[in-house]
């Protein structure tokens, strides 16, 4: 695996919250979030599927119970292993997954197109403009 597809190191990855990433997929950056499973890692876009604005991490951590990623806005809970909503106003939904893989301890990006950028948010100042291009409700 190329090193600038090297995402982390699984330890840094936490089972009771998220690990804030940028990732590049061309000329764009999109920020990601990790999870630890019991067999690996989750990699989902760190929106919300009710408002595509809301960041589910905000830099420190996504809340992250009962194996359930809790969005903080209104509380909507999504499955760590799958992204699926179980809960919330956007029940039914799945978070949009990032194929991610581990080897020998390490993560890295496998999603076609896309390298590693640097660990935190994107900087992008579009991501806190406010502007709602979500769903509404
Ligand atoms: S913005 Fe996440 S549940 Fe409403």
């Amino acid at each position: 695996m190329d090193d600038d597809r090297h995402v982390a190191s699984l330890d840094d990855v936490p089972t009771d919250g998220t690990l804030l990433v940028t990732l590049r997929n061309g000329d764009g950056l999109e920020e990601v979030i990790l999870t630890r499973l019991d067999d690996g890692v989750a990699a989902y876009k760190n929106y919300c599927q009710h408002w595509t604005d809301v960041r589910l991490d905000k830099g420190s951590g996504a809340l992250v119970r009962n194996d359930e990623i809790v969005c903080q806005k209104h509380a909507a809970t999504f499955e760590s292993g799958s992204g699926y909503c179980n809960f919330g106003p956007c029940e039914g939904s799945y978070l949009a997954t990032v194929d991610v893989e581990v080897d020998d301890g390490e993560v890295f990006v496998s999603e076609d197109g896309y390298t590693f950028e640097h660990v935190g948010e994107s900087d992008d100042e579009s991501r806190s403009s406010g502007s709602r291009i979500g769903f509404g409700g």
